[in-house]
């Protein structure tokens, strides 16, 4: 499909669970609306595509989703979890860019927002997220011991273990795709690596290590690093530091919902996942089950992950023009959504954008 049609893009959308159908369609009906030559399809999944196929998540959808160009993706509380696993591992989208950017108009907590404007680029397929849990005495006949409890991993009695894995090639991809970025943005032109690497001395210590060797085939940008502790004291106190951070998963899944919450909330939190050969975008929050149906969840989250599709795209001017007719609704203040103080229902801000597009 990609490219074939009159070199149409083609895009596939997933409207998700809960509230999150309720900012998808208004943001394909934008993204429609500003006639840009993209053909979306709706592979099915989850329930309904069980019904139909047999399966929750058919071949057809996979093959929809290797043929497109990118993938919008509305939030899941489980029924379309196997397509974004198969988008994640599956595509190996192995940078997740989380933008972090005020905007006047923004009800942030923090005394001067204004500086806030930093990315975090989490890296998005090892770590603790390979799922390897299991029983602890399933690993007895290891022997390990551990120095710091000084006891044998037997002498600790019945419990859980998780593995967390760093590799040199899952940290060196996502450190080269950070330092790129510093570079496009030409901002401070600063990568900022944060981890645990005193604690963690030998995987955390991986992924410093493999930044230090990247960091040198970049001297025109700069690079530091912190502990994850320090870094989050730094984050918060002085954000104007920041350029580029990047970070092992875990890290970057809960740093990320901090940096939303610093700029206003997780309804402002744009998401994009890149691999090699594929991206897909989703707002950085979960599915809102509590306000699903009410008309009121906050479309902005979705809208600039819309606009990263774009740029991805190579539909620069749209993103622009989208980003723009965003960020005049909150600088115009006249119809905010109710997450930022405003009272305006989910359709009345996706009309205001769209009337100033
Ligand atoms: C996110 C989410 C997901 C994650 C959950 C829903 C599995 O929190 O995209 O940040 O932890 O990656
Ligand atoms: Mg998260």
């Amino acid at each position: 499909m990609g490219g074939s049609i009159l070199s149409n893009k083609q895009v596939c959308a997933f409207l998700g669970d809960d509230a999150s159908p309720e900012v998808m369609r208004p943001t394909l009906d934008i993204i429609e609306s500003m006639h840009l030559g993209i053909d979306f399809h709706y592979p099915a999944v989850g329930p309904d595509a069980e019904k139909a196929t047999g399966s929750l998540f058919p071949e057809q959808s996979k093959q929809a989703i290797d043929a497109a160009d990118a993938t919008l993706f509305g939030s899941t509380s489980g029924h379309s979890t196997a397509a974004l696993f198969y988008l994640r591992w599956g595509k190996q989208t192995f940078a997740n860019v989380r933008p972090s950017q005020w905007l006047p108009g923004y009800a942030s907590p923090m005394a001067r927002p204004e500086g806030i404007d930093f990315v975090i680029v989490r890296e998005n397929l090892e770590d603790l997220y390979l799922g390897l849990e299991g029983d602890l005495e399933d690993l007895a006949a290891l022997n390990y011991y551990s120095r710091h409890a000084r006891a044998s991993l037997a002498d600790l009695g019945p419990g859980k273990y998780a593995i967390k894995a760093i590799t040199e090639r899952g940290s060196e991809r996502v450190i080269r795709h950070s330092f790129d970025l510093a570079r496009r943005r030409d901002q401070k032109r600063k990568v900022t690596v944060t981890c645990k690497y005193n604690m963690l001395s030998t995987a955390d210590g991986l992924f410093l290590e493999t930044a230090k060797r990247v960091a040198n085939d970049y001297p025109d940008i700069a690079f530091e690093h912190f502990i994850v502790d320090d870094f989050l004291c730094r984050m918060i106190a002085q954000p104007e530091e920041l350029d580029v951070i990047v970070t092992p998963n875990l890290y970057g899944d809960i740093l990320s919902d901090g940096a939303a919450g610093m700029m206003g909330g997780l309804g402002l939190a744009p998401s994009g996942c890149y691999g090699d050969d594929y991206a897909y975008f989703e707002s950085a929050h979960g599915t809102a089950p509590d306000i699903a149906g009410q008309n009121i969840i906050n479309p902005t989250a979705t809208l600039l992950s819309a606009a990263m599709m774009l740029d991805y795209l190579n539909l620069r001017e749209a993103a622009l023009r989208l980003r723009h007719a965003v960020r005049s609704v909150y600088s115009e203040g006249r119809t905010l959504p109710r997450d930022q103080g405003g009272t305006a229902s989910t359709d009345a801000f996706c009309e205001a954008v769209r009337s100033l597009l």
